[in-house]
């Protein structure tokens, strides 16, 4: 299927040329980083995040929020302290050139896996804007020292990328993504859950499902441990996380609930339409924006469960009684500690940072307004086709910027959202804002 990636995926030339570009010192030119940063001491690097757009931010809130293991002996079982106590943490939202799900649809994989590879470039440098009027940028972010892909969709057509750019560099940085973190997390469900009898339905970007990273990421985790594979179907959601996001132009059109409620009774109708009739048993929050309206996606299925049509259950049969939902998050950060364990990479945390709030440094990108070829929609975004039609390679081309993020620049709805869903992201951010 066209948009599906192999792990063993060769690399278009565009890519070779950025990852040939990046690694320079000095350099004061976008998409580049001075390995010499990290071939010292990583551990009080911080660790990076990174999203499209505010999802990520789910799965920050998932590392923050870790208490999982004993932070002395490192084995599992919480210890009443924050598993990451002593780290800091840099995210980047690349809202500018998000949705990402939306870019293997419209042919431009290969440009995609570039933004990817930027976003992972990003993260390893020093370089930033201070704001969008701001003529020169400055190269004061501290590199990070492990990257945590907050992104299904960057997961999907990204990560194995970013691991062979890692390995040419040479860096000993290492990268995860929440795609195969959330398959373990299925391989944690009973096989009373996920037997022969029912289905998963996995809920994500339509680029996600057509990579079909999931159905591939769960059949290996389960064949690995040996388990029964249950029936997977998925659902591709072309809006939902623009929506999230506040975009203007989609909320025009429909509001959250009804994009939830249209999308997810497309999923039954067609899962009818395959005649399997296994009932959905576990659904999998497959885009880290959708673990926002959880409970939105939860009492759609419940009411669809109990929607009576002309005397008829047209749904009950496909949805079982209760759901498990899997949000990946919460096993990226589990991952996420074991892999800095095994990497010996975790900060050495001293008594005054026992308790102590975590340093987070917020970005996102922005169109350049100094870019002469960037072309702006109504929203004083990206032109969406401009956005959709752009080729890789383009090195000199710096159409968006990385700037600290600002409250004002999330729209009022998704703000809500972080404050009563997020609150150990939405306290770091109010404390970015206030300094
Ligand atoms: N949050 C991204 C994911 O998990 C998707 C949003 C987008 O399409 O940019 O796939």
């Amino acid at each position: 299927m066209a948009g599906r990636i192999d792990a063993q995926q060769s690399s278009p030339a565009g890519l070779d040329h950025l990852i040939a570009h990046a690694p320079k010192s000095p350099s004061l030119a976008a998409w580049t980083f001075d390995p010499s940063d990290l071939r010292q001491d990583l551990r009080q690097l911080p660790i990076g995040v990174f999203d499209s757009g505010i999802g990520g931010l789910t799965v920050l809130e998932a590392i923050l929020g870790l208490d999982a293991y004993n932070n002395d002996t490192l084995q599992p079982g919480a210890d009443g302290r924050k598993d990451f106590e002593g780290e800091s943490f840099v995210y980047l939202g690349d809202q500018a050139n998000m949705p990402y799900g939306n870019y293997p649809a419209a042919g431009q994989i290969d440009y995609l896996r570039e933004l990817i590879l930027k976003d992972a470039i990003f993260l390893l440098g020093r370089r930033y804007w201070p704001d969008t009027n701001s003529t020169e940028p400055v190269f004061t972010k501290q590199p990070v020292k492990a990257i945590a892909i907050g992104c299904n969709t960057a997961t999907a057509y990204g990560l194995t990328d970013i691991n062979s750019a890692l390995k040419t560099w040479n860096l000993p940085v290492f990268a995860i993504g929440v795609v195969q973190a959330g398959a373990r997390g299925v391989v944690q469900l009973p096989d009373a859950v996920i037997g022969h009898e029912s289905s998963i339905a996995v809920l994500a970007t339509v680029g996600t499902c057509r990579s079909e990273a999931y159905p591939r990421a769960i059949q290996q985790a389960l064949g690995q441990a040996g388990r029964r594979q249950p029936a997977i179907l998925q659902k591709g959601f072309v809006d939902l996380a623009a929506a999230i996001e506040g975009d203007p132009q989609v909320l025009a059109r429909n509001s959250v609930q009804q994009i939830v409620h249209r999308d997810i009774r497309e999923m039954l109708e067609s899962h009818k339409q395959s005649g399997s009739g296994q009932p959905i048993s576990t659904v999998i929050l497959g885009c880290t924006h959708f673990p926002l309206v959880k409970e939105q996606i939860i009492n759609t299925l419940r009411d669809l469960r109990e929607l009576k049509e002309e005397g008829q259950y047209p749904y009950q049969s496909l949805i079982a009684e209760s759901i498990h939902v899997v949000d990946p998050a919460e096993w990226t950060a589990r991952e996420l500690f074991r892999s800095l364990a095994l990497a010996r990479l975790r900060a050495a945390s001293t008594d005054q940072q026992s308790g102590s709030e975590p340093s987070i440094d917020f970005f996102i990108s922005a169109p350049n307004p100094r870019c002469p070829s960037v072309q702006l929609g109504p929203d004083a975004g990206l032109d969406p086709s401009y956005k959709i039609a752009r080729q890789p390679g383009q090195l000199t081309v710096e159409d968006t910027i990385v700037v600290p993020l600002q409250l004002d620049q999330i729209p009022a709805g998704s703000l809500n959202l972080i404050r009563h869903q997020l609150p150990h992201v939405w306290s770091g951010m109010k404390r970015q804002n206030d300094q």
